[in-house]
């Protein structure tokens, strides 16, 4: 029996008997008590009533295949291959493995969810915290043209999108931090790590993965400001992460198939108006260049002003790194 599926019958926030609930379930009443006990070591909040059976103290706000399907474009659902699975290392790690399935959907854009990842992925060897129920963890599996020096401007292509999905769903505020950070009022609310996976007959196998806070409240081990969805709306609204992948997974394809056929530069102005550097005093990270944020350029690459001129700083340097 899954996690899942006793989540879902207990998903009313009534009290369930052991006994119904194995009815229910279909297994015995043991094996119940045993999942509730792994239910709630993986934090679901589920209180025992001695005697009587278990309930959810709070609502819990499960991802569901089905769902996002039914809300989704009919034509759109039917390009896609998509996931959701209850634990995995990486969305993106998945998405690399099953495409090296020769027969798993080599026609389809693979879509990998997860409720949680045991070993979820930042940029430059980071950890991406990942508990479960908290956040949205998505993957894309994309193939496009023109090999890998095609794709330049990529994440930023991706940012834009989720920045437009988010402001569909209300978030106000968000800006776009060069090249892969989504950013409401100096902290960080999404991540974006673009993986190279493989070049096949001149098309590039990438994997596109997102990580955006939604219910999160605490985090240990982050390094940097950061946000959620939660902490944005400030408990005026409930967010349910069906939706929110719903509009991201719309969002994504639309922006990618845009980006496949007529390249970067269409997006520099959405990008642009979006921009945190913009007439920031900058320094990069590693090296010694400093001067003014200027934007970026028709493919996506960062310009700052320095004293000696406008330099340019390439995305593609910078944001990707080969899967291996
Ligand atoms: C960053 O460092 O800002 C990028 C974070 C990307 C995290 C997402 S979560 C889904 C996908 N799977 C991973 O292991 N990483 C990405």
């Amino acid at each position: 029996m899954k996690t899942k599926a006793l989540i879902n019958r207990l998903s009313d926030g009534a009290v369930h008997s052991g006994a119904s609930l194995a009815v229910e379930l279909g297994v015995s009443r043991t094996a119940v008590w045993k999942q509730v006990h792994r239910a709630q070591e993986k934090g679901y909040p589920i209180e025992t009533l001695r005697g009587q059976g278990y309930r959810l103290t709070e609502s819990v706000d499960l991802l569901d295949a089905e769902r996002i399907r039914s809300r989704l474009d009919k034509a759109l659902v039917e390009r896609l291959d998509l996931v959701v699975l209850e634990t995995v290392d990486s969305t993106n790690a998945e998405i690399v493995r099953r495409r090296s399935r020769p027969q798993d959907g080599c026609h389809s854009m693979m879509v990998c969810l997860a409720d949680a990842q045991t070993a979820g992925r930042g940029r430059r060897g980071k950890v991406w915290q990942s508990p479960p129920g908290e956040n949205l963890y998505l993957s894309f599996g994309l193939t496009l043209p023109g090999g890998f020096s095609a794709l330049d401007g990529l994440s930023l292509v991706v940012g834009s999108a989720v920045a437009e999905a988010l402001e569909a769903l209300g978030v106000e505020d968000i800006q776009l931090k060069w090249p892969n950070d989504i950013m409401h009022k100096g902290s960080k609310l999404a991540g974006i790590l673009i993986e190279l996976q493989g070049e096949l007959e001149g098309a590039a196998q990438v994997v596109a993965g997102i990580g955006l806070n939604v219910h999160m409240q605490h985090a240990a081990g982050v390094d940097q400001p950061w946000t959620s969805l939660a902490r944005i709306a400030g408990g005026g609204h409930e967010w349910r992460r069906n939706n929110i992948a719903v509009h991201l997974v719309a969002a994504v394809v639309a922006a990618v198939d845009r980006f496949s056929e007529s390249g970067f530069a269409d997006f520099q102005p959405q990008w642009q108006s979006r921009d945190l550097f913009f007439g920031e005093e900058l320094k990069a990270v590693q090296g010694e260049l400093k001067g003014i944020g200027c934007g970026i350029d028709a493919s996506g690459n960062y310009l700052i002003q320095t004293i000696n001129g406008i330099e340019t700083i390439r995305a593609g340097e910078i944001s990707m790194r080969v899967v291996t």
